[in-house]
């Protein structure tokens, strides 16, 4: 079971990602936690060049690499331990590339599919959940705001308020128009709301299964 967790910067994903860990593990399942980019050497190499670059780096250029680590992530780490029964939990896939590159930085949503769909050999989440939260409540917890800073924005978190509304209204497209399980949580309710929906939403699927 593949399960993805998708929302701008700041909408409290990583939080609800270690509180679905711990629940599935006290039910004797056995969970494989990543993030995107990242989870393997290569894609950990990619990210750094992703966030850290102080370069600016062309959105086409951008895409790809964000999808270079995906494939890597895929075919190395996510299929093996799908296979072998482990529920994987993902930090970000697809979407995150379709709202940002997609809808934040203007780039083809049909060429983003195509490409991705390429990348990860067609692997498709069987649970996506889109945190949503207003730009400006995310802005004050991820510190991409320059008043309100925690600690020095990633040169993706450099991109503006225009860039995270874009992408947030991205995001909400996407959940409109799927044709798979995505369900769009109000991240700025009770955190301990969120759970029991996450919860609630990932049992009912384990029973049907
Ligand atoms: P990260 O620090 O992991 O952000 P978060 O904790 O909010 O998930 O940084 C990942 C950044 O990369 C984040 O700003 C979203 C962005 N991103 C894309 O633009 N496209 C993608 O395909 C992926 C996976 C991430």
């Amino acid at each position: 079971m593949f399960i993805t967790f998708e929302g701008i910067d700041g909408s409290g994903k990583s939080t609800q990602i270690t509180f679905l860990k711990e629940w599935l593990e006290e039910k004797k399942h056995k969970v494989l936690v990543l993030r995107e980019p990242g989870g393997n050497i290569v894609s950990e190499q990619i990210r750094t060049l992703l966030l850290d670059s102080k370069e600016e780096i062309d959105p086409r250029s951008e895409l790809l690499l964000f999808t270079a680590a995906r494939a890597q992530l895929v075919s190395k780490v996510i299929r093996p331990a799908l296979i072998q029964g482990s529920i994987v939990i993902c930090d970000r896939y697809i979407d995150s590339s379709v709202a940002y590159q997609g809808y934040g930085r203007g780039l083809p949503i049909d060429d983003i599919q195509v490409i991705n769909d390429f990348a990860t050999n067609g692997l498709v989440p069987d649970i996506t959940f889109i945190f949503d939260i207003p730009v400006e409540d995310a802005a004050l917890r991820a510190g991409f705001r320059s008043t309100n800073k925690k600690s020095s924005p990633d040169r993706m978190e450099q991109s503006g308020e225009d860039f995270f509304k874009k992408t947030r209204e991205g995001y909400l497209k996407i959940a409109e128009e799927a044709n798979r399980k995505i369900f769009v949580i109000q991240a700025n309710e009770e955190v301990e709301s969120i759970r029991l929906q996450v919860c609630s939403i990932v049992d009912s699927f384990i029973n049907s299964m």
